[in-house]
């Protein structure tokens, strides 16, 4: 099958009628947004934590954007540093061609500025952060009452959002009326009201149960290609990425360790991201035994070049795992054989399956690694 085949049936199910797609977003080759050394420690109590350290992050237009990594690995304050709520301790951060940090720099005059800026940028947050005391309209009206739109524009406008995020009933509705996945709706739909180019998602689907957090990504992917929106979303699911990013990143103690789109990362020998992503089982049956990761994507096939591989060089090979997937769009399927003898017996069948155009990975055998952390 086709690997967007998938996306279409996925798609119908889950838009809300009246709503159309193009299929493949444009995403161009213009960062919108880009850290440069970004440096966050924080300082309390006499004690210095550094946060974020040389952060170099590169999103570009139309793309979906995922940033994933241990709890304290600092992707919150990635995040809160893009838009300015955390100030960088060092470093520069530019959305949409304009450098936010040096507005920030110029003090409180810059205020005006940094707050138009700043409606460029949605935000999306874990636990809604909506105003209990406000109507679901009101909620999604309150950015606009900060950029000074009048009364009619405001009501017309988070209208059209809550139609957009598919609660156009719930406009009068207060948050405790509203189910988790509802709440972050009207989330998405605040985010949206000052037209931002970039949205950014601070764990929006961790307080929701599967089901809605399947739901919620697909608004956001929709978002996404409807509006050429670009989406920066911090996670630690791995399922997220899989099912929205078009590029990820894996951060660790502050630093970005490993980037790049989805297929790059899939085809890069030693990928953590990659392995995560996509995880196969198996181990080795005994120590005189090479284990191989096969890694195809797309129309290939490796059941032929396994046999063939086995007729060729007269040697049985053991399938241990094998999965086949939709990652990031693309089909994917990864399959773990051993081969009898050890790597340096098993030297020129390895080589034969490289000649094949299939990614290799050798169990145990340092790869070339492209970690842009290991430069
Ligand atoms: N306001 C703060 N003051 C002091 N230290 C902080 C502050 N915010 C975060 N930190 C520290 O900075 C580091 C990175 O925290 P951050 O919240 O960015 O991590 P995270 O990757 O978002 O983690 P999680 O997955 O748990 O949300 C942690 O060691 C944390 O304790
Ligand atoms: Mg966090």
């Amino acid at each position: 099958m086709p690997p967007h085949e998938n996306r279409v049936a996925f798609q119908t199910e889950c838009t809300p009628p009246g709503h159309t797609h193009a299929l493949h977003p444009t995403v161009t080759e213009t960062h919108v947004i880009t850290t440069t050394g970004l440096t966050k420690v924080y300082r309390s109590r006499g004690r210095e934590v550094t946060a974020l350290d040389g952060v170099d992050l590169h999103v570009r237009e139309g793309e979906v954007y995922g940033v994933i990594g241990q709890s304290g690995a600092g992707k919150s304050s990635l995040i809160r540093c893009v838009n300015l709520l955390e100030k960088p301790t060092a470093g520069t951060v530019t959305v949409a061609g304009q450098d936010l940090t040096a507005l920030s720099g110029r003090g409180p005059r810059a205020g005006r500025e940094l707050r138009q800026a700043r409606s460029r940028i949605g935000m999306v947050f874990q636990h809604f952060n909506l105003l209990s005391t406000r109507t679901v309209q009101d909620n999604v009206e309150l950015p606009l009452e900060i950029l000074g739109t009048s009364g009619k524009e405001r009501s017309r406008k988070a209208l059209e959002l809550l139609d957009l995020v598919g609660l156009a009933d719930k406009a009068k509705a207060y948050p405790a009326q509203l189910s988790g996945g509802q709440k972050q709706r009207v989330g998405i739909a605040r985010a949206l009201a000052g037209d931002p180019k970039v949205l950014l998602s601070d764990e929006a689907t961790s307080a929701l149960d599967p089901e809605t957090t399947r739901s919620i990504l697909q608004l956001l992917r929709d978002l996404n290609r409807q509006l050429g929106l670009t989406v920066l979303l911090i996670t630690h699911e791995m399922d997220v990425v899989k099912n929205v990013c078009d590029s990820a990143a894996l951060m660790e103690n502050g630093r970005i360790v490993e980037s790049g789109t989805v297929s790059e990362l899939l085809a890069t020998p030693g990928s953590e991201l990659a392995a995560a992503l996509f995880p196969v089982g198996g181990e080795a049956t005994g120590d005189d035994r090479t284990v191989v990761d096969v890694t195809f994507h797309g129309e290939a096939a490796t059941q032929p070049v396994i046999s063939q591989l086995s007729r060729t060089y007269n040697i049985d090979i053991s399938i241990l795992g094998a999965a086949i997937d939709t990652v990031g769009g693309l089909q994917v399927g990864r399959m773990r054989i051993e081969l009898p003898g050890r790597y340096e017996d098993n030297v020129v069948p390895i080589g034969f399956l490289r000649e094949q155009g299939l990614q290799i990975d050798v169990l145990g055998q340092e790869p070339v690694l492209l970690k842009e952390g290991a430069k």
